[in-house]
């Protein structure tokens, strides 16, 4: 077989996204920067600064904070090993073989403690773990960055990739994006759970956010909850039989969870279960009426669900979450509450802290069911432009209509104008501008308007004016 046929054989590999991952491209990208820039604003009107933690950490930061039973770091997780390489344990292999020297007078026994006692040596590696989400890394910035010493509460937010190796479906991804904020510090006045949750609806707002739905819940502390626990389980068990087998596993582990069942049988079932705000302790009832009382001074419209209790292990009192429109099964788009206690868990000083994240990923797509995407945005300006004087004066011609702010497109080699302007229509551009040896020598330049092929001539200075006009008067209507 000749060199050229076995090189045809040997197809390179089609590589594709991960499962759960996914590019996100021009137009939509450009939602993603409106919906981000759109948050960086709002919150700033608050008070918030942004933080931007790693993007993995010591898997026991998220163990110890989100919960050992949890569905998150029990599943989905993406941790790994890191330490040594096989490059220096292929090196120590070779030491220990090599220190035996050629005459072989040591034990079986004495060779392994010999390799042993190499690979003590070694550094020592750690678990790490693709962040699932941000506010252990936020609590474990708190305490390390010393920020207990700043003006209380430090108010954070960040946006960016978190990964959970779930099962893919509309709305949910493994590398998914949130955009989230958490209040940290001395205080837990209900006002704060009040005002972290307006900001959020206030973000929504400004975004034209469609059939948005807040549920709040109060999950009690550490002192009423598991009396209600274990209530709750009490009844469950008397009903087991009726239970679907995810229910029937919950009920050892986290009877709570049994309350987020979605199974149709177990609506009826569920709906007679011992509720959580007939079982708060006082002070959880007062901050839990408070906190409502708060939401309705700032006209904020909620729906108490006493079902809703969050998968993760760090809540406790006030816990939220939004709905919109569009999603179908997966319509969570933002899920908070309050941690109080997670910052000391974590080794640091007693502290108060509250927080949400929005899923970017199901938000995004709720404002396009809405219709609220954008659509390509065509350049300003196409430039078709023939012979090498012409080609000079299309450069200069595109670095001032770029400086003005328009967005241009200079093609890198010459085209006859016919095929030029066919372009120009195939990129949506408003004008083009041409640009041949007559132009440039009378110094008047044409301007076409693509959509009703009318033509002006205009000389050099007045054309960014021109355009300027033009583009109020189309951006206007
Ligand atoms: P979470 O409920 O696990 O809370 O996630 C918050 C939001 O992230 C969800 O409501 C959903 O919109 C989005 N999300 C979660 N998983 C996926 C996925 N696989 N694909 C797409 N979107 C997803 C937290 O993460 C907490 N750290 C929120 C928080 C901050 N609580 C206090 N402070």
């Amino acid at each position: 077989m000749s060199e050229g046929a076995a090189k045809k054989e040997e197809k390179p590999r089609k590589f594709q996204a991960i499962r759960g991952t996914r590019d996100l491209l021009p137009p939509e990208t450009a939602l993603w920067n409106r919906v981000e820039q759109t948050a960086h604003e709002v919150f700033a009107t608050f008070g918030f600064g942004e933080i931007r933690p790693p993007v993995f950490e010591p898997t026991e930061l998220f163990a110890r904070s989100i919960g050992l039973d949890t569905d998150v770091v029990a599943k989905e997780m993406y941790s790994f090993f890191e330490g040594f390489n096989l490059e220096e344990l292929r090196l120590e292999h070779a030491r220990v073989a090599l220190s035996r020297g050629p005459k072989e007078n040591r034990s079986d026994q004495e060779f392994w403690q010999e390799v042993e006692s190499a690979f003590a040596e070694l550094p020592k590696g750690e678990f790490i773990t693709l962040r699932p989400e941000a506010t252990a890394s936020v609590c474990r910035a708190y305490i390390e960055r010393g920020m207990q010493q700043l003006p209380q509460p430090v108010k954070l937010y960040y946006m960016g990739p978190m990964f959970r190796r779930e099962r893919p479906q509309k709305g949910r991804y493994r590398q998914f994006y949130q955009i989230g904020a958490e209040v940290l510090g001395g205080s837990d006045a209900p006002a704060i759970d009040a005002e972290v949750i307006e900001m959020v609806m206030t973000f929504f707002d400004r975004l034209e956010l469609q059939g948005v739905q807040l549920d709040i819940n109060s999950i009690g502390c550490p002192e009423c909850r598991p009396r209600y626990v274990e209530l709750l389980r009490t009844e469950l068990l008397k009903v087991k039989d009726k239970l679907g087998p995810d229910s029937q596993r919950r009920i050892a582990a986290n009877p709570l969870r049994v309350l987020d069942s979605k199974l149709e049988s177990e609506q009826p079932i569920i709906a007679k279960l011992p509720r959580i705000a007939d079982h708060l302790c006082e002070a959880c009832a007062t901050h839990y009426s408070a906190v409502k009382h708060q939401l309705e001074m700032r006209g904020v419209f909620f729906r108490e669900n006493w079902r809703l209790v969050r998968g993760l292990d760090y809540y406790m009192r006030t816990t939220f979450e939004i709905t919109a429109q569009g999603l179908g099964s997966q319509n969570a788009v933002c899920g908070g509450g309050r941690y109080d206690g997670l910052v000391e868990l974590l080794g640091g000083p007693p502290t108060k802290g509250i927080g949400f994240a929005i899923g970017e990923d199901r938000l995004i797509l709720s404002l396009q069911e809405s219709g609220k995407a954008p659509v390509q945005q065509g350049r300003d300006v196409y430039i078709a432009w023939m012979g090498e004087r012409a080609h000079a004066t299309a450069i200069r011609a595109a670095k001032d209509l770029r400086k003005a702010g328009f967005s241009v497109e200079l093609p890198p080699v010459e085209q006859k104008f016919g095929k030029a302007l066919g372009q120009a229509d195939q990129l949506g551009a408003k004008h083009a501008l041409i640009l041949g040896d007559n132009e440039v020598s009378e110094g008047l330049w044409t301007l076409k308007t693509l959509a009703d092929g009318s033509q002006l001539k205009l000389p050099e200075p007045a054309l960014i004016e021109h355009l300027r006009k033009n583009k109020v008067v189309s951006s206007g209507g």
